[in-house]
């Protein structure tokens, strides 16, 4: 691999109260690559996504990008960076519908007084961005102003991902993203994923399904009881030396 790593994790730690979250974790993400961040419920994973997205910063430890040293202290930041990211607990809203969701936080104003002055919405070309872009992604939602809250599970986290998506970023981190889906949804977004890494972006997947990180990722990095716990090239690695080191029955620090 060329270059410097699109993002770079030194010695990252982070405390809750008693809890040490994160202790001295290490991460690399290279252009094209998918890492599998695995760990037992209460590892540190989605802790480790909500530094990176600048959600909960680090107490200490460095964030590189593309080799130099950045803060990443706010979720703007993240995502000016080119960091996007779709959260284990889905923040979609209820209320709202599909093109609107995918908008959030930076909705299309019409152009001249009534946008600037009124800040009247442009929802068709809202909404006819949100069909180019959930097409273009081969999603299937029948309808971009139905309510998300009518939506499945599976068509929820699609349009999670798409919204993260809409800024062409660089990296992406997904927190279980198959977790809620049946087979073929699942299928769908290891798909997306695929497809990520072929246009060169950078993939953070958690999962605790060895089946997906079989599937689709380059690398494993196991995270036991907040530290790392062992780095493996994910084809050539038998799954049951992934899953002792998930367990604690391989120590490899
Ligand atoms: N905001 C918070 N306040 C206090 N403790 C927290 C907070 N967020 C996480 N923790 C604690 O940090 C530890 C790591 O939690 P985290 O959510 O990162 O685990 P995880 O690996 O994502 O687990 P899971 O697989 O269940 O999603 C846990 O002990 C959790 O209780
Ligand atoms: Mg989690």
């Amino acid at each position: 691999m060329t270059g410097p790593p699109l993002l770079a994790l030194r010695g990252i730690s982070k405390r809750f109260g008693a809890v040490q979250a994160l202790k001295d974790v290490e991460l690399e993400v290279h252009r094209g690559e998918v890492v599998a961040l695995l760990g037992d419920n209460g590892a540190g994973k989605s802790t480790l996504i909500r530094v990176i997205a600048g959600v909960d910063p680090a107490d200490k430890g460095v964030i590189e990008w593309e080799g130099r040293a950045v803060q990443i202290r706010t979720p703007q930041a993240a995502q000016h960076l080119g960091i996007a990211t779709v959260y284990q607990n889905l923040a979609l809203c209820d209320g709202l519908d599909v093109a609107e969701n995918l908008f959030l936080g930076r909705e299309r104003r019409f152009p001249g007084t009534l946008g600037r002055l009124f800040r009247l919405m442009d929802k068709g070309s809202m909404r006819r961005e949100a069909r180019r872009q959930l097409d273009g992604l081969g999603i299937r939602v029948p309808d971009v102003r139905a309510p998300v809250a009518s939506l499945s599970a599976g068509q929820r986290q699609t349009v999670a991902i798409s919204r993260a998506l809409l800024g062409a970023p660089k990296v992406v981190l997904l927190d279980e993203p198959t977790a809620a889906l049946g087979l073929q949804q699942a299928g769908h977004v290891l798909d997306l994923v695929d497809e990520l890494r072929e246009h060169g972006v950078g993939v953070i997947l958690i999962s605790h399904n060895m089946g997906d990180v079989k599937a689709v990722a380059d690398r494993a990095a196991v995270l036991r009881l907040g530290a790392n716990n062992g780095l493996f090239h994910v084809p050539t690695t038998p799954q049951d030396r992934i899953i002792s080191s998930i367990i604690g029955a391989e120590s490899n620090p």
